[in-house]
């Protein structure tokens, strides 16, 4: 049987008719598949993609105008201005206790750098505990609701291809305790030959397709449930959700819910908000929010060129140094305006996606073959009335799992989480050993649930303790 004809006539219009070349093998089970997965793509949209991020040799996301610093609420130096940030914790945590905050994490990513069996945020990463970062990240979650009476809800963004193995994850682990939790799944984009613009099968009866992206998340959110129950923004309407603290499941460091940036944030009258920390040297991976022609937006790394990332300030530090960490907070009312009336640009990721090729072999590459459209929630801030940018210190609360060996690892993570949770111990009086560069010699882990920060692990512990072995209080 020939496939439908309005399939492949569809399909001819934007040269996608490749697709069905393998119809007549399929089984019925396989062709009502393919057919249901091609009904699913938005092959208009894609012709645009196509010829903006394919056929073109430029990306469209470079730098279009002069790029200046931003201005940015830096680490306080001053008695005012520490006392400013005290002042803006009290906000926050008043805005924690009326409930007008809901703490989203992005965890749709594919994790292809750290190769882990299973979604990055089930990784056992905790240095002594072996704790999944989910579960570091529901105990912060669990302790804030604790700290301010008040349960905060969590949104997980999970994608098509990890939701049922994270939802299992947390059902296994009792939620982790939490009252509120809630999944919501991110859309997909297919990857196209780079070559060509055409679309790669991943099986004979199924498009390559892949998570389209952490700005997907804002789309995510506004989607009805999967029984046609109402999205998560109108839950947190009716819930009197106003402020979305988002952050990525794969930087353990995080301060979930922060009350001094939500302060500073709630004080701004921001839109959109972002912690930055000084980037350390020009090449660093970290994309920088700068001002450009008047607005603000972030500049991905892989974008900036270098002349731009080399500028210095007479003193001899970066121009451009504030490197976005990926942690916000944005407006409820913020993203519903954005979801009613613009929408993101994709960007495109070139890399290597195995497929079927014309003789129906399985290919994988060893060069990157393809192009994958996504969006970034950072391509938000363009369009935002106001925003804060507030400045944080990398060794307390940044140090993301990216890869399986070097730099941003299982090995350097936990020694950042050992490292730092040592430092609340000495605060607290207790002494613990150091090696020569200042790294301490074993696994030391705080669980949230026994402090969330140093001041309350002041009152929980003896000055004068001596550490020397691994440890997790809890
Ligand atoms: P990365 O861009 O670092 O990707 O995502 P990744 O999936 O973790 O790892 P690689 O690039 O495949 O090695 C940063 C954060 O954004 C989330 C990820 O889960 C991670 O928390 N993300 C990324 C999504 O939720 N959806 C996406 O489509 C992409």
């Amino acid at each position: 049987m020939p496939p439908p004809t309005d399939l492949a006539a569809r399909l001819a219009r934007h040269g996608q008719e490749h697709l069905l070349r393998f119809w007549d093998e399929l089984d019925a089970e396989a062709r009502a598949r393919l057919a249901a997965e091609v009904a699913s793509l938005d092959l208009v949209r894609l012709d645009a993609l196509i010829n903006d991020l394919v056929h073109r040799e430029e990306p469209s996301t470079a730098t279009t105008g002069p790029v200046r610093p931003i201005e940015v609420v830096r680490l306080p130096r001053t008695d005012a201005e520490r006392a400013a940030r005290r002042r803006a914790a009290e906000r926050g945590a008043s805005m924690l206790a009326a409930g007008e905050v809901a703490v989203v994490i992005v965890a749709g990513g594919m994790g292809t750098r750290l190769g882990f069996e299973g979604p990055k945020g089930t990784y056992p990463i905790g240095p002594v505990s072996a704790a999944s970062l989910f579960q570091i990240h529901a105990e912060k979650v669990a302790a804030l609701g604790r700290r301010h009476g008040r349960p905060l809800p969590l949104y997980v963004m999970t994608s098509p291809d990890n939701h049922a193995e994270t939802v299992a994850f947390f059902d296994r682990h009792d939620r982790f305790g939490l009252e509120r939790v809630r999944f919501f799944t991110q859309g997909r984009m297919p990857a196209v030959d780079r070559a060509t613009g055409k679309i790669l099968l991943a099986e004979k009866c199924s498009p390559a397709q892949s998570p389209d992206g952490h700005g997907g998340t804002l789309r995510a959110l506004s989607a009805p449930s999967a029984g046609g129950g109402p999205s998560c923004l109108d839950e947190m309407r009716a819930e009197g959700v106003r402020t979305l603290f988002y952050f990525q499941v794969d930087n353990p460091l995080v301060r979930i819910a922060d009350p001094v940036f939500l302060g500073l944030h709630r004080a701004a009258n921001a839109d959109m908000s972002f912690k930055v920390i000084e980037k350390l040297f020009p090449e660093e991976r970290l994309g920088v929010v700068v001002v450009e022609v008047g607005a603000p937006k972030v500049i991905e790394y892989s974008d900036l060129p270098a002349a731009l990332a080399e500028r210095r300030e007479p003193e001899g530090g970066l121009e451009l140094w504030a490197g976005s960490i990926a942690v916000h907070i944005l407006e409820r009312e913020f993203v519903e305006k954005l979801l009613t009336n613009l929408s993101l640009p994709y960007h495109r990721a070139i890399k290597k996606v195995p497929y079927i090729d014309d003789q129906g072999e399985l290919v994988v590459p060893a060069e990157p073959n393809a192009v994958k459209f996504e969006q970034f929630i950072f391509d938000a801030l363009p369009m935002a009335r106001s925003w804060s940018i507030v400045e944080t210190d990398r060794a307390k609360e940044f140090e993301p799992l990216k890869n399986a060996t070097g730099p941003d690892s299982p090995a350097t993570v936990r020694q950042r989480m050992s490292d730092l949770y040592a430092g609340w111990l000495e605060r607290a009086g207790a002494q613990v050993p150091r090696r020569a560069d200042g790294t301490v010699p074993f696994g030391v882990e705080i669980s949230p649930l026994f402090a969330l920060d140093p001041d309350e692990l002041r009152s929980k512990i003896k000055p004068g303790v001596e550490i020397n072995a691994p440890v997790y209080l809890r």
